[in-house]
This record gives C-alpha cells, sequence and structure tokens, in this order.
C-alpha cells in the first residue's frame, strides 16, 4: 500500500495550499452590482437543493475575506486557490464590466500577497453568469469567445500580481452534472447536449489560452478531475466498460488537451449523440500549457452493467471506508493518477489542486477542539501518496487541500463537510480542526511530520 514503507518526503519549493470556489464559499451574490448566476437560479429551484440551501450567505467570505486570508496564514499556507465569480465581473457574461465586483478580486489578491499567500485563481467553477445560459451556456458556440473576453478582462486586472492561472475547474462535472444527468446547475439530462458542452468548454479553454500568450506573462493551465477506473472483474464486458468509464471522465478532457483527439470509445458511448469534430477546433483545445492540476477523491472499480444509459457501467462496492459522499478511501488511487498522467502525457508540471473528505465533524469538544480522525487519517495516507508518485518522478509541484472551509457542497447543500477549518454556519464562526491542525504541521516540516505517527 502507498505511503507505509516510505519516507515521506517533498521538493523544498513544494507549494502548500488549499482551495475553495466563489458560489461555495462568498455568499452576497448580488452585492455591488453582481449578475445571477446558473447557480442562483438552481437553488432556487424547488427539489434541486439539500434542505432547500442556497449560496445566499455561504461563508460569509464575501465580507469576511481579510479575516479568511489571516486564517490562511495561521495555517501557513503558501498559496490559495480560488475562483472569479464571472458574473461578478460581468453581470450579464458579457459587455458591461462591473468594476466592484473585480476589484473584491483585485483586493484580496493585494492582501493574499502582503501575507506572502501566493493567489492562485480559477477563471470558471461552475458558476455561469445566467444571462449567458439564457443564450444557451455552453451550449452556444460563442461561449469560447466570451469565456476569452472575460479573461482577458481578468488577466488585465491581475496578471502583474497573479503567477498562475487555472481556466476551468472539472469541464467533466459540468457536463455530467450540468448537461448529462442534470444533478447540477443548469440540471439538464440530455446525450444530445453533453457532447456539445463539453467541446464548448474544451474550445474556451484553449481561446482563453490563446489570449493569454497575446495578453498575459506568467502561467496558466487548467483543472480536470480524475477518478482512476479498475476493472472489477477480467470478463471482455467488463474491461470493456472501463475503458469507456474512463475515456468518458478522464481521457475525454486530456486527451483533447494534450493529444490534439478525443479517445474512440466516446463515439460508442454517445452513439448517434457524438458529433465528428472540425480539425481546427481540436488544434485550438491543444494549446500548449503551463501546468495541470488534479483533483482527486476516490476510484471507482467498474463493472459492465446493460441497464445504465449511455455509459453502461457501474461500480462496485468495496470493502473499504467511504467518505460521507459515498467515495471509497483509496490513496493508492492518487499515486496511480499521477504516474498515469506522467506516463500518458509526458510528465507535464502537476499541481494537486483538490484533494480531501467529506467527514462527519463530531461536536466541538469543552476545550474547543474538533476532532476529526477520519479526515486526518485521509490526508496521512493521500499526501503519502503524492509522496510515492514524487518518488516515482512524477513532476508534482504542489498540492491544495480541499477545503480550506466546510462550505456548500453544490446541490448537497451544506449536509457534507469537507473543511480543514470548521464553520458554525449560525454564527460564521471559524474553528481549525484536527485536520487543520496536522495540515498546518504538514506545511512546516515540508511533509516531514507524516513520518511521525
Ligand atoms: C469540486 C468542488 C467540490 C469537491 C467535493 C470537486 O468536484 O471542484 O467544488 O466541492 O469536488 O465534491
Amino acid at each position: 500500500m502507498s505511503g507505509t514503507s516510505q519516507r515521506v518526503q517533498f521538493p523544498a519549493d513544494f507549494l502548500w495550499g488549499a482551495a475553495t470556489s466563489a458560489y461555495q464559499i462568498e455568499g452576497s451574490p448580488l452585492a455591488d452590482g453582481a449578475g445571477p448566476s446558473i447557480w442562483q437560479r438552481f437553488t432556487r429551484t424547488p427539489g434541486m437543493m439539500a434542505n432547500g440551501d442556497t449560496g445566499d450567505v455561504a461563508c460569509d467570505h464575501y465580507r469576511r475575506w481579510k479575516d479568511d486570508v489571516a486564517l490562511m496564514k495561521r495555517l501557513g499556507l503558501k498559496a490559495y486557490r480560488f475562483s472569479i465569480a464571472w458574473a461578478r465581473v460581468l453581470p450579464e457574461g458579457r459587455g458591461r464590466v462591473n468594476d466592484r465586483g473585480l476589484d473584491f478580486y483585485s483586493r484580496l489578491v493585494d492582501e493574499l500577497l502582503r501575507n506572502d499567500i501566493m493567489p492562485l485563481p480559477t477563471l470558471f467553477h461552475w458558476d455561469l453568469p445566467a444571462m449567458l445560459d439564457d443564450r444557451g451556456g455552453w451550449l452556444n458556440p460563442d461561449v469560447a469567445s466570451w469565456f476569452a473576453d472575460y479573461a482577458n478582462i481578468m488577466y488585465a486586472k491581475l496578471d502583474d500580481r497573479v503567477q498562475q492561472w487555472a481556466t476551468l475547474n472539472e469541464p467533466w462535472v459540468v457536463t455530467d452534472g450540468g448537461y448529462l444527468h442534470g444533478a447540477l446547475a443548469p440540471g439538464h439530462r440530455s446525450k444530445y447536449e453533453a457532447p456539445i458542452a463539453s467541446h464548448n468548454l474544451l474550445r474556451a479553454h484553449g481561446t482563453a489560452v490563446q489570449a493569454y500568450r497575446a495578453n498575459g506573462k506568467h502561467r496558466i493551465g487548467i483543472v480536470v478531475n480524475i477518478e482512476p477506473k479498475y476493472a472489477a472483474s477480467q470478463s471482455a464486458e467488463d474491461l470493456a466498460a472501463v475503458k469507456r468509464a474512463d475515456a468518458y471522465m478522464n481521457r475525454q478532457y486530456l486527451d483533447p488537451v494534450f493529444l490534439g483527439a478525443y479517445p474512440d470509445e466516446l463515439q460508442d458511448i454517445f452513439d448517434d449523440a457524438w458529433p465528428s469534430w472540425p480539425a481546427a477546433d481540436l488544434a485550438l483545445i491543444k494549446q500548449p500549457i503551463d501546468w495541470l492540476g488534479v483533483n482527486y477523491y476516490t476510484r471507482n472499480v467498474t463493472r459492465f452493467d446493460a441497464n445504465n444509459y449511455p455509459l453502461r457501467v457501474a461500480s462496485v462496492k468495496q470493502d473499504a471506508t467511504y467518505t460521507e459522499t459515498g467515495w471509497e478511501v483509496f490513496a493508492q488511487g492518487l499515486t496511480d493518477t499521477l504516474a498515469w498522467i506522467k506516463q500518458r502525457y509526458g510528465n507535464p508540471p502537476v499541481y494537486v489542486t483538490e484533494n480531501g473528505a467529506a467527514f462527519y465533524d463530531p461536536p466541538q469538544a469543552d476545550d474547543g477542539v474538533i476532532d476529526d480522525p477520519l479526515r486526518v487519517n485521509y490526508f496521512r495516507k493521500h499526501l503519502a501518496a503524492v509522496s510515492d508518485a514524487i518518488g516515482q518522478g512524477c513532476d508534482v509541484r504542489g498540492y491544495m487541500a480541499w477545503s480550506l472551509l466546510d462550505n456548500l457542497e453544490w446541490s448537497l447543500g451544506f449536509s457534507k463537510r469537507f473543511g480543514i477549518v470548521h464553520v458554525d454556519f449560525a454564527t460564521q464562526q471559524r474553528t481549525i480542526k484536527a485536520s487543520g491542525k496536522l495540515y498546518a504541521n504538514v506545511i512546516a516540516s515540508n511533509g516531514d511530520v507524516l513520518n511521525h505517527a
């Protein structure tokens, strides 16, 4: 198993951080002239959100950002990965710029730098401006140029201070949740829309990278979620199911970005819904990037299932620990994922941009401690797994814990806590959990604390 025998170690300049996203933490979604996003609407659609939760207040970070940066400083973070709410900057998604929204991110970046914390903004973490959705959102081919226009506004404002950008967060989730299965905004369920949404997300990424080469001076990349697929058996049916699942979730995005082609299995999955794409689009998508962000949470043990349309796959439950979101704790999968990226895509510079777990937090003890041993254990194992990958020659440059704060876990609302810092949503009080204390020690010792029980 991962990390049990080898010494855990990280390069001296390893970038230790934590991650969040705008809609999940900011609150005040319409403040200072911001426009609505599709999440503003989705959270108001009956039946879509657990407990009817919304992002109206969330962690109130839009007003408490300064205190939150002080908290990051206490943890010793060297980097902070956050996302920019497109509709704060462009209330209609395009055209008129809202300076007050733009200034929020500029102030945040200044405060991070004052505290020696590297800002790592993501341009799009799922909160599409609602007025772009009215024009078809990710289904409208024009979305690529709308996104590049927005990106250029951000580059012009922040690239003097931001060294590392991400275009998109997890295009697979946008498509799968938003356009195929409908559990996330904008809530569509169409086999015909899903490939189009994915393709336009990738075109938007390519266009924004191209724009960055013209207008930016530093580094840009993309963030994907990778969930390695392991075969439930060696039967031909299960092996083919694994290939489909992997092509759909993992290679659908990385192959076009790095290799300029979609995996063949997508045709088999989507059948008559799979268009033939212009070669020029694939050339656009294959812009060289400076770094790759990998979000890793779990693996999947996959088998054939004729009834599960259109993938025809199902997952097989393991005799293992599962998190509150039903994900198997499997740290070896992170080592395997990083090794696979090295081997398949030529060892690009990788940052683990999200990794973490939702577990039930015991109530705060009288001495104020929030003991979250399952999350502590999760981080210990997964950090050892990253160290193992580095030992195998993977070019891993940093690690961001998901998440800095307990926050709005999308359609699951506030019911699932991922934070290394506990948030009392009634009082907005922040309390560093045992996992946060461990992580602070990891950062302070550059990982050496993990060699001790
Ligand atoms: C997303 C986060 C989300 C986390 C846990 C990732 O898919 O980028 O926004 O909260 O996983 O589900």
